[in-house]
C-alpha cells in the first residue's frame, strides 16, 4: 500500500503560497497498516515521513536531505516529534472511545497542521486540525484560541481541550512563529527543485479514426499549466473535454484534452490546434490537428474491420496504462477545509478497503 501517495493530493496550484503541513495518522485495529503514520508536505511535495515500524523519521526529496545532513538535530527533533505524537493520539483515541462511548474499531484519529506563507503580501496562516474515523472532528481558531466542533459529538471534547490554556498558548506560538520561520528556511534551501520548471512533451492520440483526438502532455513541472483547443487561433468550448492535472511517478506532471473530431470534415483539420501553457513560461507549446501527426495503435485490416490488432500494448495503450498507474488522482482547488475533509475521507477509504 502506498500511504505517501493520498499526501500529494493536497497539491494546489499556486504561485506565491507557500505551505508547510503535517499529516500525523493514528489508527487502532487496522490490519496492515502501522498504528502511527506521519508525513511532511513542502509546497504539496512530501519531504518527510515516519511510522510507528520504522520509529524514526526519514527525509524525503533530495534537497530536504542534504538540508538534514547539515542539521542532524533537526532530524532528531522529528523522530521525537514523532513518537511522542504516537503516544499522544493513543491516549486521545482512549478518551475518545469512552467519552464517545465507542465499543467497536475501527478508531481512526487523524491530524493535518502546519501553515502558509504568501511571500507576496507577507500573510501568515496556521490551522491545525483533526479527523476522526474520516471525518472533520475539531479545528483549532487561532484568532479566538479556541477549537471549532462541526459535530455534536465533538463538543465535549471541544469544551476540554479549550481549558487547556498552556497548550493553546504554545500552538499559537507553533504556528505564528516556529512554523513559518522553518517553512521559509525549507523554501529557500528547496527553491531550485521546488522552483524549476520543466516543459512537456506533447502528442495527439487516437484509439480508432471514429475516436475523440486527445492532446496529451507529459512530463511538465509544476502542475501550473493550461491546455486547450483552439480553431483559427481562438479557443474553443465546444466537443472538447479537458482533463484533470495528474502527477506522474517521477514528479511531473501530466494532462490531456480531447477533442471530438466526428463534426470535423477533414480539410478543415489544420484550422485546429492544441496549445500548451506553463506557467511562468513564456513560450506556448503548440501542435496542429493534422492525420499524419496521430499516434495510434488502430490498424486497418479488411477481413477484421474496427478489430483493434497487434501492437496494442504499443503507444496509446501504453500512455493510458501511465494515466491509470498514475499515483493518485488530485483533487480540485478547493478551500482548506474542503481539502482536509477529503483528505481525512480518502484515508478512510484507503483504511477500509
Ligand atoms: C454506552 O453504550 C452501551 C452499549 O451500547 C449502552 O448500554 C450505554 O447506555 C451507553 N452509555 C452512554 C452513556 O451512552
Ligand atoms: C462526438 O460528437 C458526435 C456528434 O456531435 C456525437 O454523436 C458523439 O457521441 C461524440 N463522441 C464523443 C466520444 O463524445
Amino acid at each position: 500500500m502506498n500511504y505517501f501517495g493520498l499526501l500529494l493530493l493536497f497539491h494546489v496550484a499556486s504561485s506565491v503560497k507557500h505551505s508547510l503541513r503535517y499529516f500525523l495518522t493514528a489508527t487502532y485495529g487496522v490490519e496492515d497498516f502501522p498504528e502511527f503514520v506521519g508525513a511532511a508536505t513542502v509546497d504539496e511535495f512530501q519531504v518527510g515521513y515516519c511510522d510507528s515500524n520504522i520509529k524514526t523519521a526519514k527525509p524525503k526529496q533530495d534537497w530536504m536531505r542534504k538540508l538534514i545532513e547539515r542539521n542532524p538535530e533537526h532530524l532528531e527533533w522529528y523522530s521525537q516529534k514523532c513518537l511522542g505524537s504516537q503516544h499522544v493520539f493513543r491516549a486521545n483515541i482512549d478518551d475518545l472511545k469512552q467519552r464517545l462511548n465507542l465499543t467497536e474499531g475501527p478508531y481512526i484519529l487523524q491530524r493535518m497542521n502546519g501553515c502558509e506563507w504568501d511571500d507576496e503580501t507577507g500573510e501568515i496562516t496556521g490551522f491545525n486540525q483533526y479527523g476522526y474515523n474520516g471525518e472533520d472532528f475539531l479545528a483549532l481558531d487561532l484568532k479566538t484560541l479556541t477549537w471549532t466542533a462541526p459535530k455534536p459529538q465533538a463538543v465535549l471534547t471541544k469544551l476540554i481541550w479549550d481549558a487547556k490554556k498552556a497548550r493553546l498558548e504554545h500552538n499559537k506560538n507553533y504556528y505564528i512563529y516556529k512554523c513559518p520561520d522553518w517553512l521559509k528556511n525549507y523554501i529557500r534551501h528547496g527553491k531550485s527543485f521546488l522552483q524549476r520548471t520543466e516543459s512537456p512533451s506533447i502528442s495527439l492520440l487516437q484509439k480508432t479514426p471514429s475516436s475523440v483526438v486527445s492532446c496529451h502532455a507529459t512530463g511538465f513541472f509544476p502542475d501550473r499549466a493550461e491546455m486547450f483547443w483552439r480553431k483559427d487561433g481562438e479557443q474553443i468550448h465546444e466537443d472538447v473535454e479537458k482533463g484533470e492535472i495528474l502527477l506522474n511517478n517521477d514528479g511531473t506532471f501530466q494532462m490531456s484534452v480531447e477533442l471530438n473530431v466526428s463534426s470535423v470534415p477533414p480539410e478543415s483539420w489544420k484550422r485546429y490546434d492544441c496549445v500548451f501553457q506553463l506557467s511562468g513560461v513564456g513560450d506556448d507549446i503548440k501542435i496542429t490537428l493534422d492525420k499524419s501527426a496521430i499516434r495510434t495503435n488502430w490498424v486497418y485490416s479488411p477481413e477484421f474491420p474496427a478489430a483493434p490488432v497487434a501492437g496494442i500494448v504499443g503507444g496509446f495503450l501504453l500512455i493510458l496504462l501511465l494515466v491509470i498507474a498514475v499515483v493518485v488522482l488530485r483533487t480540485k482547488k478547493s478551500t482548506d477545509e474542503e481539502k482536509q475533509y477529503s483528505g481525512f475521507q480518502l484515508v478512510m477509504e484507503r483504511i477500509k478497503r
